[in-house]
C-alpha cells in the first residue's frame, strides 16, 4: 500500500512538473514569435498581459480553494474569512515575492523583444545558480559537492545546447542586446529571491492553506500588474487596453497564467531547484521544436553534447539522497 501511494506520488510529481515545462516552452516560444515578427505599432502592450494574467491566476485560485473545500460553501467562506480577510499581516507578507514576480514577468519581455529565445533560455539559466544561493541563504539548504557539480553542469550544458544558434542569430534593427542582457539579469535575481521567498512560505509560513497563499500573491499581484500597465498609461488610452489582441496573445495570457499556477504546484510538492532543472528541459525542446518550425534555426554537434551534458546533470542531482 505504502509503496503504491509512493509510486502515485512519483506520478504526480512528473506530470506536474512536465505539463510546466511544456506551458513555458509554450509561452517563450509565442511570446518570441510575436516579439520579433509583429511590426511595433501593432504589438500588444506587454503589461496589459500580465495583468491578465495575474486576474486569471487569482479566479483559477478561488476555484481551486473552494474545490478543496469539497464545493462546501460555508466552509469556503469561513475559511476565506480567516486565512484570508483575517490575517493582512500574512498578505503583506506575500506582496513581497508578488511585487518581485509583477517586475520580472515585465522585464521578461524586455528581454524576449531583445534577444532571440535561445540566448535568453542560456541566460535565465544563471537562475539555478541564484536560486541555489538565495536557497542557501533563506532556507538554510545546503547541497553538496556532487549536486554543486550538477548545478554548475546544468549551466555549462544549457549554454552548449545554444552554441550553434547564438553565433549566427541576426539581430533585428530594434533589438538591443544589451538591454536583453540586463533585463535577464536582473530577473536571475528578483526570480530567484522570489521563488525561494514563496516556497518558505509555503514550508514554514504557518497553517495558511496553500491555495489561500497564491491567493494572497495573486491579489497583490493585481495590484502590482495594474500600477505597471499605469506607467504605460498614454499609449494604452491612446490605443486601447486590447490593442493588437489576436489568438496567439491570448494563448499568451493563457501559458502564463496556467504555467504559474503549474509552478506555484512545483515549489509546494518538489521545490525551486527541481523547477530550475525542468526549465532546462524545456530549453532542450525549445531548440528541438525552433528547429522544426522556424527557419535559420541549426542543430549540430553542440546540441548533442549539451543535451547528454544536461542529462546527466539532472541524473546526477538525483542521485543523491534529499
Ligand atoms: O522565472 P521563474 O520560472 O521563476 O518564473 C516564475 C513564474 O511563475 C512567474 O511568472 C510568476 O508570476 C509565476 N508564479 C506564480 N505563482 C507562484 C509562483 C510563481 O504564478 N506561486
Amino acid at each position: 500500500e505504502i509503496e503504491r501511494s509512493s509510486r502515485k506520488d512519483v506520478c504526480f510529481k512528473a506530470y506536474v512538473i512536465i505539463t510546466m515545462t511544456f506551458l513555458w516552452t509554450g509561452y517563450t516560444l509565442t511570446v518570441r514569435y510575436t516579439r520579433s515578427t509583429v511590426k511595433q505599432d501593432d504589438l500588444y502592450a506587454s503589461t496589459t498581459v500580465v495583468l491578465l494574467a495575474e486576474i486569471i491566476k487569482f479566479f483559477i485560485t478561488l476555484f481551486m480553494f473552494y474545490r478543496e473545500c469539497t464545493y462546501d460553501f460555508k466552509e469556503y467562506k469561513s475559511n476565506i474569512a480567516k486565512y484570508y480577510f483575517g490575517a493582512p499581516k500574512e498578505l503583506a507578507k506575500m506582496s513581497v515575492p508578488s511585487i518581485a514576480y509583477a517586475l520580472q514577468n515585465n522585464l521578461d519581455f524586455v528581454a524576449l523583444s531583445n534577444l532571440d529565445a535561445g540566448l535568453y533560455q542560456v541566460t535565465t539559466q544563471l537562475k539555478v545558480v541564484t536560486t541555489a544561493l538565495f536557497m542557501m541563504a533563506f532556507l538554510g539548504r545546503h547541497f553538496s559537492r556532487t549536486r554543486w557539480i550538477a548545478i554548475f553542469m546544468l549551466f555549462a550544458g544549457v549554454a552548449a545546447v545554444q552554441l550553434n544558434n547564438v553565433s549566427n542569430s541576426s539581430s533585428r534593427p530594434h533589438e538591443n542586446y544589451f538591454i536583453g542582457i540586463a533585463a535577464v539579469l536582473s530577473t536571475c535575481i528578483t526570480a530567484g529571491f522570489a521563488g525561494v521567498y514563496f516556497e518558505k512560505m509555503l514550508k514554514d509560513g504557518g497553517t495558511t492553506p496553500f491555495w489561500i497563499r497564491n491567493m494572497q500573491m495573486y491579489s497583490c499581484g493585481v495590484v502590482s500588474a495594474s500600477i505597471a500597465c499605469l506607467t504605460e498609461n498614454d499609449r494604452l488610452f491612446d490605443k486601447g487596453f486590447f490593442h493588437g489582441y489576436d489568438m496567439k496573445v491570448w494563448a499568451i495570457i493563457g501559458f502564463l497564467s496556467i504555467g504559474g499556477i503549474y509552478i506555484s504546484l512545483v515549489m509546494k510538492h518538489l521545490d525551486n531547484l527541481h523547477k530550475s532543472f525542468a526549465s532546462a528541459v524545456s530549453i532542450i525542446l525549445v531548440v528541438l521544436l525552433s528547429f522544426m518550425l522556424f527557419q535559420g534555426v541549426a542543430i549540430g554537434p553542440f546540441f548533442v553534447l549539451g543535451t547528454t551534458i544536461v542529462v546527466t546533470a539532472v541524473l546526477l542531482y538525483n542521485s543523491v539522497p534529499e
